[in-house]
C-alpha cells in the first residue's frame, strides 16, 4: 500500500490556510480537517448555552463543567465533496463562520480543558495518517511529527479583504471595518495565548502567500508535499 504522510498547515486567521489544505487534500485524496472550526463549534455551544455573561466575558466553569456534553465531529458531503462539521449531531458548518461566533471563538480557544479535548480528537484524526490539518498549533502540538509542516503568512490589509470577500458570498452582513478589527484582536489573543499559542515550528517552511495566486501556492505545497512522500517511500 503507497504510504501517506500527515502534513500541518499553521498560521494567522484568514491567510487561506483552509483553501491551500482542501485544495491539496483533494490531489492527494487525503482527509482534511479544519480544526478551527472545532473550537469555532465549541464557541457556538457556549453562546448557545448562555456560557457568556452580560458583561460579554466568558463564564469558563460553566462551559468546563458542559465539555462532557460536547461531540464535535465530520461527516463528508457528498453533494459539495466537503467535509462538514457537526455540534452534538447537528451540521453547523454555516453557523460557525458568522461573525458572532468569530467574536467569541478566542475566549473560548485559551481555555486548557477545551483545548485538551479537541487536541486529543485531532491527534486520533492524524493516527493513519493521510491528513492535511490547518489551525495554529498542528505543526507543534497536535502532529509534531507530521513530515510536512507549512506557515502560511499574508499582508493583514490582504486577509482582511479576503475574509471579508468570503463572508460577503456567503451572504452575511458584515463592513471592513468589523473584520479588520476581529482579525487585529484574535492574532493579538493567537500568538500571546498562555496555551499553545501560534507560532511556527522550527521546521515548518514559511509560504507568505500576499503576491501569490491560488495556483502557485497550490503547486508549491503539493511539490513540498511530493518530496516528502519520495523520502517516505525511499525508507
Ligand atoms: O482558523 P479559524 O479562524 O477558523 O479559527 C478559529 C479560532 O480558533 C481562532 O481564533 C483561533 C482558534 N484556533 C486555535 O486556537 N487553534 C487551532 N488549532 C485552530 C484555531
Amino acid at each position: 500500500m503507497r504510504n501517506k504522510i500527515n502534513i500541518a498547515i499553521d498560521g494567522y486567521s484568514s491567510c487561506g490556510k483552509s483553501t491551500i489544505a482542501k485544495a491539496v487534500a483533494k490531489g492527494l485524496d487525503y482527509f482534511y480537517v479544519d480544526s478551527g472550526a472545532m473550537y469555532r463549534a465549541i464557541a457556538l455551544y457556549a453562546l448557545q448555552n448562555n456560557c457568556f455573561k452580560k458583561d460579554l466575558s466568558l463564564d469558563e466553569d460553566l462551559l468546563i463543567r458542559l465539555l462532557d456534553h460536547v461531540i464535535v465531529s465530520f461527516k463528508y458531503n457528498t453533494e459539495n465533496g466537503q467535509q462538514e462539521i457537526y455540534l452534538n449531531g447537528e451540521n453547523v458548518e454555516k453557523e460557525i463562520r458568522s461573525i458572532q461566533v468569530s467574536n467569541h471563538v478566542s475566549p473560548v480557544s485559551k481555555i486548557k480543558e477545551v483545548r485538551q479535548k479537541l487536541v486529543r480528537l485531532q491527534k486520533r484524526l492524524a493516527e493513519a495518517k493521510g491528513v492535511v490539518m490547518d489551525g495554529r498549533d498542528i505543526g507543534t502540538v497536535v502532529i509534531p511529527d507530521a513530515e510536512l509542516k507549512i506557515f502560511m503568512m499574508a499582508d493583514p490589509a490582504v486577509r482582511a479583504q479576503r475574509r471579508f470577500d468570503e463572508l460577503k458570498a456567503n451572504g452575511l452582513n458584515v463592513t471592513l471595518e468589523e473584520i479588520t478589527a476581529n482579525l487585529q484582536s484574535r492574532d493579538e489573543m493567537d500568538v500571546n495565548r498562555e496555551i499553545d499559542p501560534l507560532r511556527q515550528a522550527d521546521d515548518a517552511v514559511v509560504v507568505d502567500n500576499s503576491n501569490l495566486t491560488l495556483e502557485e501556492q497550490y503547486q508549491f505545497v503539493m511539490g513540498q508535499a511530493i518530496k516528502r512522500l519520495e523520502g517516505v517511500h525511499q525508507q
